[in-house]
Parts: structure tokens; C-alpha cells; sequence
């Protein structure tokens, strides 16, 4: 209701939800992750996201962010950059357990399993906080269901970077429900770009050079066997988009689905 305050002080705009920080972790000075209460009535579809802002102003500022959590899962999750005069990150970053966040009712998006045509093989390529909306589809049985492979590639320019990721197929892999299906279907592969790491490497040049594709011990990028989504800046968007076209596949929506699809994670 309009009478309802935030922990800015100010009211609770009407048409949105006013929901409650549960968990913070910081990652790097650059990435953090959080996790909060889900309105009951909340309904979404793995890959969709939704617009988030801060009870800081008369007016808030909402950006689009992923939801990283599954759709059976009681709270929500966020995985989200720090931009230092970021608009929303610059306060969203310093966020603590009780806080409230502002939550516009209705999801979107097209990272979903409904835009893509079945297939043998998913793959989800991600850079940065682009990994966020996969962290919810590779925790959706349904996924499973879809496809044999689940391929979650990861680049970052530094290793620690990739933390949020590692530790989410690790956890997934143990799980004592999840393991049944993501440890023998998913396979995550990480790369830095800025620093040493076991495997290096933009994934446009690893696409390109068949080293990925080596190094997974599956055929090169097929339009008869493998679907995929991606998820990043826009210079790799549109990159990764090019490599796709160039392999035959087509891009696909949620009313015409097709090989791939793309999504901006976008924040700042
Ligand atoms: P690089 O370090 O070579 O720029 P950012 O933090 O700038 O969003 O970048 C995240 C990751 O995405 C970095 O590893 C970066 O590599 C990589 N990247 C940036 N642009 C592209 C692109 N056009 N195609 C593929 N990867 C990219």
C-alpha cells in the first residue's frame, strides 16, 4: 500500500512489490550477490527478468536484472555489478539483511525455454553478471527435460570473477536432487581474458579457433543438434549473435521459436 515506507524513508510506490533483503555476498569490489523475499503471487519463467530499484527517492531508478533463481524457489536471487556512480548499483551495492527493494510486477524476457526449438544441446554463453538469468535456467528441471547437454560457459576478465558461477554448478553437481541431473548433464567451462588462468580466452576466439568445442569433446556448433542462448555486454551479444548465423542457426522469440536467443543483461 502507499502508506508502506522503505527503508529509504520513502513511500512504497503504488503497482510494485516492496520486498525484504534476506542475504548479501560480495564477490569482488566489483560483483555481489543477494537474495530476497518472493511476493506470493510472483510467477515467472526461468530466464526472464524484471526491474528492480531502491525506496531512496520519491522517483526510483529501476534497471533490468536477470533473476537468478529458479522459479520453484521460495526467495529471489540477483547477481549484479557495482558500478561506482551507477545510478541504482551505487546504493543497490550497499544493501544489508532487512532492507527493503522495489520489484515491478511483471517479468519478461527472452532467454526462456519456450523460444527454442528442442535440441540435443544448450548452450548458455555468458560474460560478467550475464551469467545471472543461466544460474536460474540450469536450476529448472524442465531444462533437463529439453535437452541431453547443458553447456554454461563463463568469461571474465579475472578469475575471481567466476566464483559466483564455479560455486553454483558445485553446489548444484552435490545436490541430493539436482545432482541426479546436472552432474552428468551440465558442464560449465570458465575463461579469463586478464588473467592466468587454466583455461584462457574471449569466447568468440575459442568458438572460432574449435578449441572450445575441443576442449568439451563435442562437434562444432550445429544447427540440427544444438540450441543456444546468450547473455553479456553488447559488443559480445553481438559477436557471439554472428558466430551463430555464420554456424546456420537462426534466431528464435517467444512466439516464433527458433536456434538462439539473446538477451542484454543490462546495468549500470
Ligand atoms: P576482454 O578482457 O578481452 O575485453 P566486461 O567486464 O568488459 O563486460 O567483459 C567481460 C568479459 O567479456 C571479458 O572477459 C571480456 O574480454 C569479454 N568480452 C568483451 N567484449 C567481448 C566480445 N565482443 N566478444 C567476446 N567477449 C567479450
Amino acid at each position: 500500500s502507499a502508506q508502506e515506507r522503505g527503508t529509504g524513508g520513502f513511500p512504497v510506490p503504488d503497482g510494485v512489490f516492496a520486498e525484504t533483503v534476506t542475504e548479501v555476498q560480495h564477490y569482488t569490489d566489483r560483483l555481489f550477490r543477494f537474495r530476497m523475499t518472493r511476493p506470493q503471487s510472483f510467477r515467472f519463467r526461468s530466464g526472464e527478468f524484471v526491474m528492480i530499484g531502491l525506496p531512496n527517492a520519491e522517483k526510483p531508478v529501476y534497471r533490468a536484472y536477470s533473476i537468478a533463481s529458479p522459479s520453484w524457489d521460495e526467495e529471489l536471487e540477483f547477481f549484479s555489478i557495482k558500478v561506482p556512480d551507477g545510478p541504482l548499483t551505487e546504493h543497490l551495492q550497499k544493501v544489508q539483511p532487512g532492507d527493503t527493494i522495489l520489484m515491478r510486477k511483471k517479468p519478461t524476457g527472452t532467454l526462456v525455454n519456450d523460444a527454442l526449438l528442442p535440441g540435443k544441446r544448450l548452450y548458455m554463453f555468458s560474460t560478467g553478471t550475464g551469467i545471472a538469468p543461466f544460474a536460474s535456467v540450469i536450476r529448472d528441471p524442465e531444462t533437463y527435460e529439453k535437452f541431453e547437454e547443458l553447456i554454461l560457459t563463463h568469461t571474465c576478465r579475472q578469475v575471481d570473477e567466476l566464483t559466483y558461477g564455479k560455486e553454483l554448478v558445485a553446489s548444484l553437481k552435490q545436490d541430493a536432487v539436482f545432482g541426479e541431473l546436472a552432474g552428468p548433464q551440465l558442464t560449465l567451462y570458465s575463461t579469463t581474458t586478464r588473467e592466468e588462468s587454466e583455461q584462457m580466452g574471449r569466447i568468440t576466439d575459442l568458438m572460432e579457433s574449435g578449441k572450445l568445442y575441443q576442449d568439451l569433446g563435442v562437434p562444432p556448433l550445429n544447427p540440427d543438434t544444438d540450441r543456444v542462448m546468450i547473455c553479456g555486454s553488447m559488443a559480445m551479444l553481438k559477436d557471439v549473435k554472428e558466430l551463430c548465423e555464420k554456424a546456420g542457426l537462426n534466431e528464435g522469440a517467444n512466439n516464433n521459436p527458433a536456434e538462439f536467443v539473446v538477451e542484454r543483461a543490462f546495468v549500470g
